[in-house]
């Protein structure tokens, strides 16, 4: 690895520099042979896998000309945080709390946007205190919060893309100025005389539908000129939010924004291009390994509980639709007899349920349960139900090489 290469930068990035980073080898033993070893070394309660290569890996295929501002909610892992800041992302926060945490990484306010169309007072005045100074709105009652809380804050205007109700969260029926509402509140930040920068929009979060991008862009352009004909200064910032999964959706993608951004903006080469993705970047990096605590069998029916549920991390399967796949982490043969197994989570509801119904082979209680694609919506919407506090499942930090 030589001296400054993104791998480099990321193992003395903030968040990740005091910590310990296991190398492994993504083709040889792959993620299930670093937790055999993780597991062998007396770990004995749920933890995830960070693998810091992947997040490298996807930096180095996002959107050429688009700067990603990594949507923090998605996943606040510090070592997640460090990590794309070291790479150069900036970032969309959506709390003090979520603006805290990246300001204390280093990273300089102008790199953050506050994309939360409706924010608290006070958290606005911190904004302001700080030095963020871009944030969404699409009311006009934010226009006047802000105006009072943050008079020098510069505005995107948060419109509403193509309705998108394919997607796992459709963000379109909370958020988004109506094609007739576009005018109204850009006349409305004119008038208390604060700057709007630019348009963004959000498509919805893990939809397949890419076609909803080209409508967007439309829409945005449309706001542009709406503005310029209002007398407004020039727009310069065009957010074209999140929405975005790794892997061939997210090429497709791609192709599909290059084209309408080519067609609807070529002709203003100096607006600059930006997202914010979440999943995008902490989807796939994450890995959950989660341990059997307890088992119950009932003829040939196996009932296993494991040390995470849907009140922890795997809340993700009621709240963002993830499909469990569990394997067991131990190599078995090939072959091997399975048995309808439900897998239940550790606390008292039997809302806690991660899967019924599905073949596993023979577990024993002490085994581990491996999920994959565990990092979008997990451990930031954890609950501490029962006193199972999602925060007490550790995040091991690895680099694939
Ligand atoms: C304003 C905003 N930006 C970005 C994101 C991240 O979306 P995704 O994870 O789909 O990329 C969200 C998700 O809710 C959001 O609300």
């Amino acid at each position: 690895m030589g001296a400054g290469s993104p791998m480099q930068s990321v193992l003395v990035a903030a968040g990740v520099k005091d910590r310990k980073v296991l190398a492994f080898r993504r083709s040889v033993e792959g993620v299930p042979g670093l937790m055999r070893s993780i597991a062998a070394s007396g770990v004995c309660s749920a933890f995830h896998v960070l693998d810091l290569g992947r997040i490298i890996d996807l930096h180095n295929r996002w959107l050429p000309g688009v700067r990603p501002y990594y949507a923090v909610k998605c996943n606040p892992e510090p070592a997640l945080l460090g990590a794309l800041a070291a790479l150069g992302t900036g970032f969309d926060c959506a709390s003090r709390v979520e603006i805290q945490a990246v300001v204390a990484l280093g990273v300089h306010p102008s790199r953050i946007v506050y994309a939360n169309p409706c924010k608290p007072e006070e958290h606005l005045k911190y904004a302001s205190q700080v030095g963020v100074n871009l944030t969404t709105y699409d009311s006009v009652e934010e226009v006047a919060k802000v105006k009072r809380c943050h008079p020098s804050c510069e505005l995107l205007l948060r419109i509403k893309g193509p309705e998108n109700s394919h997607a796992k969260v459709d963000l379109g029926t909370k958020y988004g100025a109506h094609a007739d509402e576009v005018v109204p509140l850009l006349r409305a930040a004119q008038r208390v005389g604060l700057a709007v920068a630019g348009v963004s929009f959000h498509v919805g979060s893990g939809g397949s539908r890419t076609d909803v991008y080209s409508g967007a862009i439309q829409a945005a352009r449309a706001a542009f000129d709406a503005a310029a004909a209002l007398g407004m200064p020039p727009m310069r910032v065009l957010d074209i939010g999140g929405g975005f999964v790794a892997g061939a959706a997210f090429d497709e993608a791609a192709r599909v924004i290059r084209g309408a951004i080519e067609q609807r903006f070529g002709d203003l080469p100096r607006v600059e291009v930006i997202g914010e993705p979440g999943r995008y970047f902490a989807e796939t990096a994450f890995t959950l390994a989660a341990r059997v605590i307890g088992k119950r069998t009932r003829g040939d029916l196996r009932e296993y509980w494991i040390d995470d549920g849907v009140y922890g991390s795997l809340n993700c399967i009621r709240m963002d639709d993830y499909v469990p796949r569990p394997k067991p982490l131990t190599v078995r043969c090939h072959g091997e007899k399975t048995f309808a197994s439900t897998v239940f989570g550790p606390t008292c509801d039997s809302l806690d349920t991660v899967v019924t119904g599905y073949q596993l082979p023979e577990m024993s209680v002490g085994e581990w349960l491996v999920f994959d694609d565990m990092g979008a919506y997990t451990t930031g919407s954890g609950t501490n139900f029962n006193g199972f506090r999602t925060s007490d499942i550790n995040t091991i930090l690895a680099y694939s090489i």
